[in-house]
This record gives C-alpha cells, sequence and structure tokens, in this order.
C-alpha cells in the first residue's frame, strides 16, 4: 500500500509527540532554566506584552538547535534594526505563545514585519524549541491574513527532506492568508554554502523591503547592543568575577543551596555538570590519527541516561587559538583585565556571566575557532586598523571567488584572518562589544553514549575521534575544538609522550575542572532498543558510528547476565581503514561474542586492506540473504555515523537486497524501506 498523506501526518503527530515527551522537562524546559531571557518585565509569555513594553516594531523568531539559526537571527535583527531605523526584537521560539500572532499588527503601532529563522532535525523534524510553535500554528491558528513574514530555512541538502521546516512553516502561514515578503530562503550547510545563501536572500529581501514595506535605508554603522567596561577596582583574583565557570551559579555559590545546586543539580542544558572523567583511553594504533575512548561518572548527581541517548560536552578553547585572538585583537597584555558586559537593549540577553574578563569570553564563551565568514569580514571591515587593510577586506568581503580562494581554502579562522589581512598588525579599533556580538556562542558538542545504562548506570562512555587534518599548501593543523580537548586529557590522565596539536588549561576556572572535570549534560535520543529483548537487531555502525552499537551489546550481555531466556540476534557491521589501526574495541567483541553465543555477530569492512575498498554497505550486501531473513523475524535496522554518504549508501543498498531476496519492484522495496522508517524499525543517529 502506498503511503498516503495520512500516514505522514500521523507519522508527524507521533513524532512531534515523541519529541515533546523525550524533551519534557530536561532539554529547553523553561520552568527550571533560570538564564531563559526574560524579555517582558513582568516575565510574561504575551508577545504582544513584549513587544509593547519594549518599543519594538518587527520580529525576528528563530527555531534553533545547535545555534547556528540563532546566530543568524541574531544579525539579521541588528542588520535589519541598523539598516531601516526599526527597532526590532530577536527571540526564541519557546520564550513566547503564538496564540495572539494574528493580532501582532494590529495592536502594536506601526509593526512591520516577522522574518523566521528555520533550522530542520533529525528526518525533518522542527528543532526542539519549536515543537510547540508549530502545533499551535498549524492547529490553532485559523486566519493570518494581514501578517507580514519572510523566512530563512537553515538545513543541510544532504538529507532527504531538505529545510523541511522553512517550507513547512511558509506553506502554513500563506495556507492562512498571511503575505510573504521575498523568497523562502534556503540556507545549506550540505553544501558548505549557508553563509552565501544567507547573503543573497538577505541582500535580495533588503532591496524588495524597501519598495513593499516603504522602507528607508539609513547609513549602517555598529550600534552596540551592550556596552564593555573595564572596571578597575576588581581583578581576577576577585571571587564574584567570572572566569569561565559553565554558568553563573558556579561563580561564588554563598548559600548552602547553590553548594547543593553544584553538586545534586538538577543538571541541564543551562546547567552543566562538571563531571569527573575517571578513565580515558586512545582507542587507535597510530602515529597521527587519534580516537578517544572517555568515562564520565555522573554518580550523585540526577542525572540519568538510557542506552542510545547523547552527552553533551562543554569545550573551551585552546592555549594557542585563544593567544592568537587576543593578539589579532591587541588585548594580550589586558587579557586579565576585568571587565563588566552590560546589555543596551532591554531584550537582548548577553549569555556570559559578568563581572569577567577578555581572556575568559574569547576562552570559555565564543566559538573563536572554526571558518571565519564572509559576513563577518563584511562587518568589520569598518573597524581596519588602516587603509590598506580595509581595502584588502572589502575586496574579499565583495568577492566571493576571492573569499574562497585566500579565505575559505585556507581553513582560516577569524584571527588568522584578521592577522593575515592586517599582515600582522593589530585590530584595536574593533569594539570587543563587537567581538561578543559577532561571534557565535560556543555550543556543546554531541556524542553517542557508547555505553549501557543497564550495565553502567551512571557512568557515561563516550567514542570520540580526533578532528585533526592537515590539507596541502596549507600552513597549519585544522583542529576541532572538544576532541582535542578530550585528547589533551587522555594525554595527561595517562601520562603519554604526544606532540599535541593544541594545548588546553584543564584545570579550569579556579582549577574547578582540575583532577579530570568537564561540563555536561544529557540529551535524550528516540534511538532505542526494541523494547522486547527478543527481537532481533541490525546495526551498521562504521568509524565512530559504533558507538551507540558498543552500548546496545553492552547491554544484551547485561541482560543475559541478568538471566533474560530470550536474545534476540545481533548482527553488527562495522567498518574502518583497516583492522590494526583504526578497529575499535577490537578486543571487546571476541568478550561480548563469548558472552552472547550465537546471538551475536560481527562483519567487518576494511576498506584499506584490498585493492578494491570494501565498505559496510558491501558486507551487508553480501550478507543479504541473513539480513533479510532477520527482517522477516521481525528485526530493527539502525544506521549510525556519517550522514553524507555512508547513511545514504546504506539505505539504497537495503533497497537493492529487498528487490533481489524478495522479487519486489524497486518502487515496492523503497516502500518497504520507507514504512520501516516510520514505523521505527529502522532508525538512524548520524550527524
Ligand atoms: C547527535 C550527534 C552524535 C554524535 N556522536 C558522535 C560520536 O559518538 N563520536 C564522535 O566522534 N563524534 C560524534 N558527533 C560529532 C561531534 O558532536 C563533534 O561534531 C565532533 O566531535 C567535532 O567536534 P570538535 O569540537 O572537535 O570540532 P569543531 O571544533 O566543532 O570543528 C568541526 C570541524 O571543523 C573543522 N575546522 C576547524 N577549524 C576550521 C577552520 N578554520 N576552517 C575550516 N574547518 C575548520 C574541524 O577540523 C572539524 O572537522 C556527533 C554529533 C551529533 C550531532
Ligand atoms: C542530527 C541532525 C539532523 C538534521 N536533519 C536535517 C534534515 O532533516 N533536513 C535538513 O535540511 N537539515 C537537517 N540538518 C541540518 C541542520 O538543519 C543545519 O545544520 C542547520 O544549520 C542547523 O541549525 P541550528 O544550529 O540552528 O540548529 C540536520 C542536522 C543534524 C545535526
Ligand atoms: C484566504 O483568502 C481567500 C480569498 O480571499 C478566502 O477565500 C479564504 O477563505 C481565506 N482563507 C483563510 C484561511 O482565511
Ligand atoms: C595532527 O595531524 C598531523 C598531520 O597529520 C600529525 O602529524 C600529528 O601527529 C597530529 N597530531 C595529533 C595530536 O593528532
Ligand atoms: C601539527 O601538530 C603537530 C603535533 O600534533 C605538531 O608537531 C606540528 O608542528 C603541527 N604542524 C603545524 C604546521 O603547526
Ligand atoms: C557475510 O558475508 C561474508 C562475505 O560474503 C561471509 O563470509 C559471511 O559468512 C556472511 N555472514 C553471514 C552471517 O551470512
Ligand atoms: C551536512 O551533512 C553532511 C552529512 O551529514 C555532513 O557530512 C556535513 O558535515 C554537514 N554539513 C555541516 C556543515 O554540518
Ligand atoms: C532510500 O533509497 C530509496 C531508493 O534508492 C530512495 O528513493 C529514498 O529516497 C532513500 N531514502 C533516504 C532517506 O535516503
Ligand atoms: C508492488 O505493489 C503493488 C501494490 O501493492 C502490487 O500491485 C504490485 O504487484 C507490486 N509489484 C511487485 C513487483 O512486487
Amino acid at each position: 500500500m502506498p503511503l498516503d498523506t495520512l500516514d505522514l501526518s500521523v507519522l508527524a503527530a507521533i513524532v512531534v509527540a515523541l519529541i515533546v515527551f523525550f524533551t519534557k522537562g530536561t532539554l529547553w524546559g523553561k520552568g527550571d532554566s533560570g538564564s531563559s531571557t526574560p524579555v517582558s518585565s513582568s516575565g510574561s509569555r504575551d508577545l504582544i506584552e513584549a513587544l509593547n513594553e519594549n518599543d519594538k516594531k518587527a520580529l525576528v523568531i528563530y527555531g534553533s538547535q545547535t545555534g547556528t539559526a540563532e546566530d543568524y537571527a541574531h544579525k539579521y535583527a541588528k542588520e535589519f534594526q541598523a539598516r531601516f531605523g526599526i527597532p526590532t526584537m530577536c527571540i526564541d521560539m519557546s520564550d513566547f505563545d503564538y496564540d495572539n500572532l494574528p493580532d501582532v499588527f494590529e495592536q502594536v503601532m506601526g509593526f512591520k514585519l516577522i522574518t523566521f529563522f528555520m533550522a530542520t532535525y533529525g528526518e525533518g523534524e522542527p528543532t526542539d524549541n519549536a515543537v510547540d510553535f508549530f502545533e499551535c500554528v498549524e492547529n490553532e491558528l485559523v486566519d493570518l491574513n494581514g501578517l507580514k513574514f519572510s523566512c530563512f530555512g537553515l538545513g543541510n541538502s544532504t538529507y532527504e527532506f531538505y529545510n523541511a521546516m522553512g517550507k513547512r512553516l511558509t506553506q502554513s502561514l500563506l495556507e492562512k492568508n498571511a503575505t510573504m515578503i521575498g523568497e523562502l530562503g534556503l540556507g545549506d550547510d550540505g553544501a558548505g554554502s549557508m553563509d552565501e545563501d544567507y547573503l543573497a536572500w538577505k541582500d535580495g529581501l533588503f532591496d524588495l523591503l524597501k519598495d513593499s514595506l516603504n522602507l528607508e535605508e539609513k547609513e549602517v554603522s555598529y550600534e552596540p547592543s551592550l556596552k564593555v567596561t573595564e572596571v578597575s577596582d576588581l581583578t581576577i583574583e576577585d571571587k564574584q568575577v567570572a572566569l569561565g565557570e559553565p554558568n553563573a551559579k558556579y561563580v561564588n555559590p554563598k548559600s548552602d543551596d547553590d553548594i547543593a545546586l553544584l553538586t545534586t543539580g538538577p543538571f541541564d542544558h543551562t546547567h552543566p555538570y562538571l563531571a569527573p572523567i575517571t578513565h580515558t583511553k586512545e582507542l587507535f594504533h597510530s602515529k597521527d590519527r587519534h580516537c578517544v575512548h572517555a568515562e564520565f561518572d555522573l554518580s550523585g548527581t540526577n542525572l540519568k541516561y538510557s542506552t542510545g541517548d547523547h552527552i553533551a560536552i562543554w569545550p573551551s578553547n585552546s592555549d594557542e587559538k585563544v593567544a592568537t585572538l587576543l593578539k589579532a585583537l591587541g588585548l594580550t597584555s589586558k587579557k586579565d583585565q576585568v571587565i563588566d558586559l552590560k546589555s543596551l537593549d532591554s531584550t537582548f540577553h548577553i549569555p556570559i556571566p559578568t563581572p569577567t574578563t577578555y581572556e575568559t569570553v574569547i576562552r570559555h564563551h565564543l566559538e573563536i575557532s572554526g571558518p571565519v565568514s564572509r559576513q563577518f569580514l563584511k562587518s568589520v571591515v569598518q573597524f581596519s586598523p588602516d587603509e590598506t587593510t580595509h581595502k584588502n577586506v572589502l575586496s574579499l568581503g565583495d568577492d566571493k571567488d576571492l573569499f574562497h580562494k585566500e579565505v575559505t581554502s585556507q581553513y582560516l579562522n577569524i584571527a588568522d584572518a584578521l592577522l593575515k589581512l592586517s599582515k600582522g598588525s593589530a585590530w584595536t579599533k574593533v569594539p570587543f562589544a563587537f567581538i561578543i556580538e559577532s561571534i557565535a556562542h560556543i555550543q556543546p558538542r554531541y556524542y553517542s553514549i557508547s555505553s549501557s545504562s543497564l550495565s553502567e548506570k551512571q557512568t557515561v562512555h563516550v567514542t570520540a575521534v580526533v578532528e585533526n587534518e592537515t590539507y596541502p599548501n596549507v600552513d597549519h593543523n585544522v583542529t576541532g575544538v572538544a576532541t582535542n580537548l578530550l585528547l589533551n586529557i587522555a594525554t595527561k590522565q595517562n601520562k603519554n609522550e604526544l606532540a599535541l596539536a593544541q594545548h588546553y588549561d584543564l584545570d579550569g576556572p579556579r582549577n574547578k575542572f582540575s583532577h579530570f572535570k568537564l561540563p555536561v549534560h544529557i540529551r535524550r535520543s528516540t534511538f532505542k532498543l526494541p523494547s522486547n529483548p527478543a527481537t532481533p537487531i541490525i546495526m551498521i555502525g562504521p568509524g565512530t558510528g559504533i558507538a551507540p552499537f558498543r552500548g546496545f551489546i553492552r547491554e544484551k550481555v547485561k541482560q543475559r547476565a541478568n538471566g533474560v531466556e530470550k536474545i534476540g540476534k545481533s548482527l553488527l557491521f562495522f567498518g574502518c581503514r583497516n583492522s590494526n589501526d583504526d578497529f575499535l574495541y577490537k578486543e571487546e567483541w571476541v568478550d561480548y561474542a563469548k558472552k552472547l553465543g550465537d546471538s551475536f555477530e560481527l562483519i567487518t569492512a576494511f576498506s584499506r586492506e584490498t585493492e578494491k575498498k570494501v565498505y559496510v554497505q558491501h558486507k551487508l550486501l553480501a550478507n543479504a540473504s541473513k539480513v533479510n531473513e532477520l527482517l522477516n523475524e521481525g528485526a530493527f535496522f539502525y544506521v549510525c555515523g556519517d550522514a553524507s554518504r555512508m547513511a545514504r549508501d546504506v539505505n539504497n543498498t537495503l533497497v537493492k537486497i529487498l528487490v533481489q531476496e524478495r522479487g519486489l519492484s524497486e518502487e515496492n522495496a523503497t516502500e518497504f524501506v520507507k514504512k520501516l522508517r516510520v514505523s521505527n524499525r529502522y532508525q538512524e543517529d548520524v550527524w
């Protein structure tokens, strides 16, 4: 039977229900967070009240999971406000109720426009903070005649449901007779063109706005949303100065309640736990590639996980990268200067505890190490240290191809780019407020938990491959923030002699991270074992995609030890370069196989051991009849790891297997796979 739209809407409803269920009270849960933006002085969730109270005439709303949409939304709001002189409020989608959305244009004098920034998650699903909003727009609001909006979607074209949320929102609003200004922007992470897509959409929209909303453009100059003041009577020794504690509550706790909060929680994404890392080890046997196994101890806290969940690790930046940015900004000698941050706009919330120091902001709060964007250069050019630099930066900002050649292909981050363009001179004219506003806030990194909550209740294992690449004609190692931090910890904890590509302050602010601690929180996922242990499972997890499956297998081992009688077959496909260097947990599988007997089988694909490259999907196909047999017995099918190629190849291979083994037409086999997905028997945990 073809999957009709009814099925899809039922699925959507289930997915929404599941997300609500899994995230209730834990993720973006507002009740206990304490740090959500009090936009309305009364703390009300009434949108109109907040707009009127703050005298705002335009609204930017973002649905964001990992901060990209949030970041673009803030920049857009700021530029919109500066260019057209319209006071603009930028909000998190979950901060308000939307039942009075249709009245905004009437009840807020002179209100102009709502702009949405919508990221897509999961398999075409809303971000956690957008779930309730969609529910309201789609099921509660009826007539949106009069509402004017524009929308920029953030997605990744390697996913099947590309930019599904931007599209779905636009469609819903249009169906309800709202008016769209400009076109739906489609930002594509997959093609690596998010920044360019955004600039093209924004420039087009701004041109249109002048006509359709009769807006007048002003000369743009930077208008700070916050004020940075150097404080002369405080030093880093003073207890109230925040030095990078992950949350204001960690700074100088005063009462017993405060202290209890730090040790027992509740901990969540707004208040991470400083978890001790009790054990680390290197999983590769290679000179220049590394993969870290790390164990986080959550005992004594309210933090619970269940097998298949994710752990979020909150990193800070490396000594090298912090030093380069301080140098680029001419702040090296003032790095420990105490500064106070004050919002100049009642709706602009600064997510950095204050007072603090220049170095703290750079080390602990800003995402300083990824590739610099053309947009950043375009906006920083006004603060160029000299005429030549100004000209240089201007030409790069306006020329996509030149920017690619000089900056992107050189893997330059913000500090590298600034120093390269100024030929080493410090950019002392850049206001620090501009830096805080223009550079994204550092985000936690997620890892698929590789332990089982049944076998280790409050110990979370992580399997992280270290991001460290060199490229031809690029003069530095291109490194990831969190994974090199984990490698630093593993190296120090095991007293290894390893030339580290990056170094970190492992003791953290006031030694609070010493003895190997990092801030973490748990994120629920829907990637779960079947509830019946007898149901067979097929798992495809090459590289670090193996992580959750190690958890699954440990769960099975524990079930066996607990005397569970019927344990279904577990067929695990793992792939890596070769059996000696990067075969993750090589020895452990032998042990699990001993304990699980026939019910466990590991099939490996080593891509660099044979002349022709062999990947997991090839092994899957080679074992087609076995796979089909297990599916007939009701097996669940799991894929974890690289989303771009592997997940797609595996999906296509499964279609092939069904054609081959069941004599289905390709169309019917595709339909069958889709149904597996809909009924949750085909699950993906990909990134
Ligand atoms: C749900 C989920 C589960 C995950 N599970 C796992 C897991 O189990 N194991 C695992 O290893 N990972 C996992 N990841 C990926 C993980 O979250 C991180 O993205 C990854 O570890 C890299 O983090 P990082 O901080 O080291 O790199 P980042 O600092 O975030 O860098 C990201 C990439 O950018 C590159 N880069 C850095 N600087 C530049 C520059 N100037 N120019 C261009 N490129 C640059 C880096 O080399 C790196 O490849 C998961 C992700 C998700 C979303
Ligand atoms: C786990 C995961 C699932 C995703 N699913 C989709 C998807 O189904 N469709 C899509 O277009 N993009 C998808 N994306 C890409 C994100 O929408 C894109 O990276 C976006 O920039 C993220 O914005 P945010 O940082 O504001 O959350 C996914 C990304 C991740 C990490
Ligand atoms: C939208 O407008 C059309 C034409 O004016 C009207 O027929 C329709 O009922 C409106 N739809 C809604 C949901 O108000
Ligand atoms: C980083 O990569 C370079 C180049 O491949 C390699 O020489 C070096 O050993 C790596 N270092 C670490 C710590 O991963
Ligand atoms: C890359 O990192 C290694 C240590 O892992 C270091 O020895 C080497 O000098 C670095 N290369 C560059 C170009 O910085
Ligand atoms: C899987 O395929 C390989 C290669 O053809 C074969 O050696 C192995 O026996 C198969 N395993 C199963 C369980 O069918
Ligand atoms: C887009 O998705 C592909 C597949 O998941 C992934 O390899 C790529 O890193 C993603 N791009 C970004 C910028 O997240
Ligand atoms: C799975 O493969 C089928 C057939 O190749 C394709 O039509 C479908 O879009 C794929 N689904 C995903 C999620 O990649
Ligand atoms: C495909 O499915 C349709 C509808 O269920 C059925 O009529 C047709 O015979 C199937 N074709 C094959 C080759 O399985």
